[in-house]
């Protein structure tokens, strides 16, 4: 059958792409090899779906090239996808940083889509297994366990490897090769941090304190909550500084991003008070103060504590470090960090240079936002800039 646009994963990206490109008038066919509809979305933000971050921006997303996202941001803003869900009666809120929520389930947002796609007379078939894509003198022709397929345009939104359980495979990433698109090195990101064995066993029993910190790795900084867990740390501040993370680099907490522990400790110094009851003021839940404090050898009273241990701890309360093995993998993540090179990707069109009417969208390609809305952003930027010119 002859289409002129194959959008091939109909996740955040493909919906988007094939909506945008169905209501320019043109004759989109969307294909997925799973059973339901975006289960990514269905499964977003806590089943909220955190579809957008009102400060999305290009020093928000990891990539080779970081001003590679720039011209899809602004050619499809995070207002612009306000305006649609508006238009749908969707409720929603800012949580926090940004972060607009919807108000019911992820599920009015993947509906709001379909309705796009719908609106736009797309053609879409689930639970289909793509089996060749080859390049034809006028475009791209799909053998599929439902069919063969033409069409002048092809769009690869297929998504990373995060959560296989849920559909997610290597395909796009094989079809840039296929075609000779570089690939850069692929990795889990937002995903929880793994502790050796013996770090391991000593926090375990703090599995579920949770503490806003500051955490540090490379180039990575921010400021949120750490959530202790029974293999190493979780949590917002975690997962953002694991995209900057890289096997043997250390993590370094600021346990007490408010204070300046020099002076409190200063001030302290003739207290009978145990430190660990001290660091309550702080909100340090007791159970972490003493197994903090028994690691660092430094469970005393304030007064046992010498100028020099009063300046060693100060030193580390603001800079913990700790050596993770490894990540929870893509079973945990929230996504790749990685994919098809931008180098080989117009920005204004996300279609590969050398292969005309092939276009990537969405995870699948080399940008990854931060946590926090902004990965959404990026598959309804890159898609609806796809969309434009598929
Ligand atoms: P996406 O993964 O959405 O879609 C890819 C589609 O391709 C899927 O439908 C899949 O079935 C299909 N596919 C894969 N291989 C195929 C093949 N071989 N043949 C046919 N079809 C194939 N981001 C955010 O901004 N806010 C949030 O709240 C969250 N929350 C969140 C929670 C969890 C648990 C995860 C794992 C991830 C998030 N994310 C997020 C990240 C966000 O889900 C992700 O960045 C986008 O879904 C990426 O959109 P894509 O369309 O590129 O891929």
């Amino acid at each position: 059958m002859q289409y002129d646009v194959i959008v091939i994963g109909a996740g955040a990206a493909g919906l988007m792409c094939a909506a945008t490109a169905g209501q320019r008038g043109r004759r989109v066919l969307l294909l997925d090899h799973a059973r339901k509809l975006a289960e990514k979305i269905r499964i977003s933000g806590g089943g909220r779906c955190n579809f957008t971050n009102l400060h999305a921006r290009f020093d928000c997303y990891l990539s080779a090239n970081p001003h590679f996202c720039r011209s899809a941001l602004a050619q499809y803003t995070p207002q612009d996808f306000i305006a649609m869900v508006e238009r749908h009666g969707i409720g929603y809120h800012e949580k926090k940083l940004g972060q607009l929520f919807c108000d019911d389930g992820s599920e009015r947002i993947i509906a709001m889509l379909d309705e796009e796609c719908r609106l736009g007379g797309v053609d879409r078939r689930m639970e289909t297994q793509i089996l060749k894509v080859s390049r034809e003198a006028d475009g791209f022709a799909l053998d599929a366990d439902g069919g063969s397929f033409r069409a002048a345009s092809l769009v690869v939104a297929t998504g990373g490897l995060s959560i296989p359980q849920i559909g997610a495979t290597p395909f796009g990433y094989q079809l840039a090769e296929q075609f000779g698109l570089e690939l850069t090195p692929l990795t889990p990101a937002l995903v929880p941090l793994t502790f050796h064995v013996e770090d391991a066993e000593a926090f375990a029993p703090l599995a579920g304190v949770s503490l806003e910190v500051e955490a540090r790795a490379g180039k990575g900084r921010f400021r949120e909550n750490v959530l202790f867990t029974h293999k190493g740390v979780s949590g917002p501040a975690i997962l953002q500084v694991s995209s900057y993370w890289q096997p043997g680099m250390t993590l370094e907490l600021d346990l007490l991003p408010d204070a300046d522990a020099a002076s409190w400790l200063e001030q302290k110094a003739g207290s009978e008070q145990l430190i660990s009851n001290a660091l309550a003021e702080f909100g340090w839940p007791k159970r972490f103060a003493e197994a903090w404090l028994e690691r660092e050898g430094c469970n005393k009273r304030l007064k046992d504590l010498s100028p020099k241990q009063r300046l060693q701890l100060a030193e580390r309360l603001h800079g913990w470090r700790v050596k993770p093995n490894g990540t929870q993998g893509y079973k945990k993540a929230e996504v790749t960090l990685g994919g098809v090179s931008t180098k080989a990707l117009s920005s204004k069109t996300m279609m590969a240079n050398a292969v005309p009417g092939l276009f990537f969208i969405g995870e699948v390609v080399d940008v990854t936002g931060w946590l926090g809305g902004y990965n959404f952003q990026w598959a309804w930027s890159s898609g609806y800039v796809a969309g434009m010119h598929c």
